[in-house]
This record gives C-alpha cells, structure tokens and sequence, in this order.
C-alpha cells in the first residue's frame, strides 16, 4: 500500500561536476525502478544534478533546511533557495547534524515546519546512539524524537513526511540493525504516530531504514513489513551499488 521510497544521502561528497556525472551513470540502471528514487546532494550540487535528472525519474533533495524565510544566518539556506535550485526534498536531523552542529529536537520541528511550509517533502531522521540501545531507552527516545519533530503540523502534512529511522551505531560503520530490530524499531515509530494522529495516518506514512543499508542487506530489510524503504550513505555513491539497492525487488 505504501509506496517504497529510497534515497541516497551523499554527505560531503561529489562537487557540481562530479555528482552530475553520477546521475548519468545512474539513470540508465534506475529507469524502471518501482520505487521512489531520490538523491539528497550537497546544495552547491543542486542546480547540476536538477540539469542532470532530466527525463529520469530520479527526484532531488536537500541535506538541511534553515528554519527562517531570509534574514542574517551566515551560511545558512532557506527552504525557498533550496525549492528554486532544484530540490523536491530535503533531509531534516540527520544524526551527523545532531552530532556535529548542535542540531536539537527543537531546531529539527523548527526546520521541518519551514520546510513544510514552503512546499518540499521532509525526510526526518530518528535513531538512538549505543549506548541508548544498551540502557533500554530506543523506544521511548525514537517516539519522543518523533513527536517533536513533527509538532505544529496537521494530520495531512505529516502523512507526506518521510521518516528514517536510523541507528546512530548502523550509520557508516557497517553494522546493520537485524531485519527484525530495525522492523520492531519502525513498528514502534509507527505505533507512536497512531496514538497521536490516528491509525489511518499512520499507516500512510512512509518509514526507511538507514545505516549501512547496501546491496547485499537491502532484500532482507525491505522483506519487513514495517519498513518502506532506506536511507543509503555511502552505498549512494557508486551507481552501480545504489542501483542495487533501488532494483531490491528485481
Ligand atoms: P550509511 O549512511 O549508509 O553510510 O551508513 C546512512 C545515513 O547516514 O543516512
């Protein structure tokens, strides 16, 4: 019933040149992907890979939104810069953002209002680190870390979010969640948005998997009920390797 959506999240990887010859190679080998396919490139990136696309169905996002319309944020970008280069999409609190530029709870619903607001389509980041695991507290900080993100917005305007649930501990280390703990992980995601805005919202609302997802793990996750998709790293930056991983039913 859900559609599966997998995104590449390319970091700081690829300049202008670089990420539009990727999308090259890529969109022979996606082009009868069932699934939504998106790459979430550097903003500098965003006008090439836009160019790129072209006649694919390869969509394109965003790896961090500013919550202001304009004014004096040294370095930052507003939603409507990143709507007008190219982006459909954009990630929201991400754990490197949570980890390295003091992105809170608060910062990630102030950035997912404004992104919602001006019209691009939000893939919000979850996951808990090791040791939060190990205390037992995955649960509650994944529903709590959901919640607040998504405070201030409707029914409606949530069911188009996007989430991914990521393990602090999975992402870039090559440690995967099992299919099952990332599928229970998910189900409690979801069971926490049925609670606050209903059962029929929450069963539309898309959830990925993320951390260390790649060709060789990526049919058993996507075989889990709970889980509709994934959020790639590095795997997202060889075509070949991300092609896999889109193709996963084929
Ligand atoms: P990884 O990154 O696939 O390299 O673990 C995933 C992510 O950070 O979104």
């Amino acid at each position: 019933m859900r559609k599966p959506i997998i995104a590449g999240n390319w970091k700081m990887n690829k300049t202008p040149d670089e990420a539009a010859a990727l999308v090259e190679a890529l969109k022979p080998l996606v082009s009868d992907a069932a699934c939504d396919v998106v790459v979430c490139v550097p903003a500098v990136d965003l006008h090439a890979v836009k160019a790129a696309v072209k006649g694919s169905k390869i969509h394109v996002g965003a790896q961090n939104v500013h919550f202001a319309e304009k004014g004096a944020y040294t370095g930052e970008l507003s939603a409507d810069m990143l709507l007008q280069s190219g982006a459909e999409y954009v990630i929201i609190g991400h754990s490197e953002r949570r980890q390295y530029f003091g992105e809170t709870d608060a910062t990630v619903n102030q950035r997912v209002k404004a992104a919602v607001a001006a019209g691009l389509k939000v893939i919000l980041c979850v996951g808990e680190k090791k040791e939060e695991r190990e205390a037992g507290y995955t649960d509650a900080l994944v529903e709590y870390q959901t919640l607040i993100a998504l405070t201030g917005l409707d029914k409606k305007e949530v069911e188009k979010v996007v989430i991914a649930y990521e393990p602090v501990w999975a992402i870039g280390t090559g440690l995967t969640a099992t299919d099952e703990q990332a599928n229970e992980t998910i189900g409690v995601i979801r069971q926490a948005l049925a609670r606050k805005y209903g059962k029929g919202t929450a069963n539309k609302v898309r959830i990925q998997y993320g951390g260390s997802m790649n060709p060789k793990n990526v049919k058993g996750l996507m075989a889990q009920p709970e889980i509709d998709g994934g959020l790639i790293g590095g795997a997202s930056l060889k075509a070949e390797d991300f092609s896999k991983v889109v193709n996963f039913d084929k």
